[in-house]
């Protein structure tokens, strides 16, 4: 029996991406397919210059891509123009990065409500969603904190904190422990496993880290602009 599709969360399908280049068009993504449910976590990993980030970029609509279908939810990306996909975005995905994009000019504390602002209106609520977010980074006794003070995978705690303060329901981690030595990388992992399994919301991690990999419900290769199950 087939699946109800509604229960996705995010649906990629025969989805191509293609780069100009002066001599030939770059190929990077052929076909690609993936399915997210609620509450898994999966896991990309591939060769440098595979196409990861590539992917990331166009699943979340920040990237165009020539065919295919991106469906968060029940909604097509290609039922939605730039304005509804960036609200939508807002409210549906949580970014982390290797190299955390915090704003220097802003203590820990504002970081993470700045995303609910670029929402609207900062209420009550907001805040207290970003001091409990604060708290589940355990980063509380650092809320006035310039970031330029803290520590690496200090400020990577930070950018949790900010991915997950407006309720997303997939976060999207590239490479989050890329810039991070073997033991805050293993400490960075496991609170990204364990915050997005206590606000309930779904994984793709892209990492070089074979071990990290295989700690996901799901690990997938990509390989050739395919999304290879291992
Ligand atoms: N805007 C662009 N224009 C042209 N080519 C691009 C563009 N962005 C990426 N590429 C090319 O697409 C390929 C895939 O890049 P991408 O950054 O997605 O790889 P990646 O798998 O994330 O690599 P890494 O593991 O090093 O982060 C690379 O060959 C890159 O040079
Ligand atoms: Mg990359």
């Amino acid at each position: 029996m087939s699946k109800d599709t509604n229960t996705y969360l995010l649906q990629v399908k025969d989805l191509r991406k293609t780069f100009p280049d002066a001599s030939q068009p770059i190929e990077i993504l052929k076909g690609t397919e993936l399915t997210v449910e609620a509450g898994q976590n999966i896991s990309i990993t591939g060769q440098s210059g595979s196409g990861k980030s590539t992917f990331l970029n166009v699943i979340s609509g920040l990237e165009t891509f020539d065919s295919g279908e991106v469906i968060w939810g029940d909604k097509s990306l290609k039922s939605l123009n730039e304005k509804g996909i960036s609200e939508l975005r807002a409210d549906y995905l949580g970014f982390i990065f290797q190299a955390y994009y915090l704003i220097p000019e802003l203590n820990a504390f504002e970081n993470i409500l700045m995303a609910a602002r670029l929402k609207g209106k900062i209420t009550a609520d907001k805040k207290d969603r970003a001091q409990e977010m604060l708290e589940k980074v355990n980063l509380q006794d650092r809320a006035k904190h310039s970031v330029l003070k803290l520590s690496g995978g200090e400020r990577q705690r930070v950018a949790i904190a900010r991915a997950l303060i407006n309720q997303p329901k997939v976060i999207l981690a590239d490479e989050p422990t890329g810039n991070l030595d073997e033991k805050t990388a293993d400490e960075i992992i496991e609170l990204i496993f364990n915050i997005t399994e206590y606000a309930q919301c779904s994984l793709i991690l892209v990492t070089h880290n074979p071990q990290f990999a295989k700690m996901t419900h799901k690990h997938y290769q990509l390989h050739d602009g395919q999304l290879i199950k291992s």
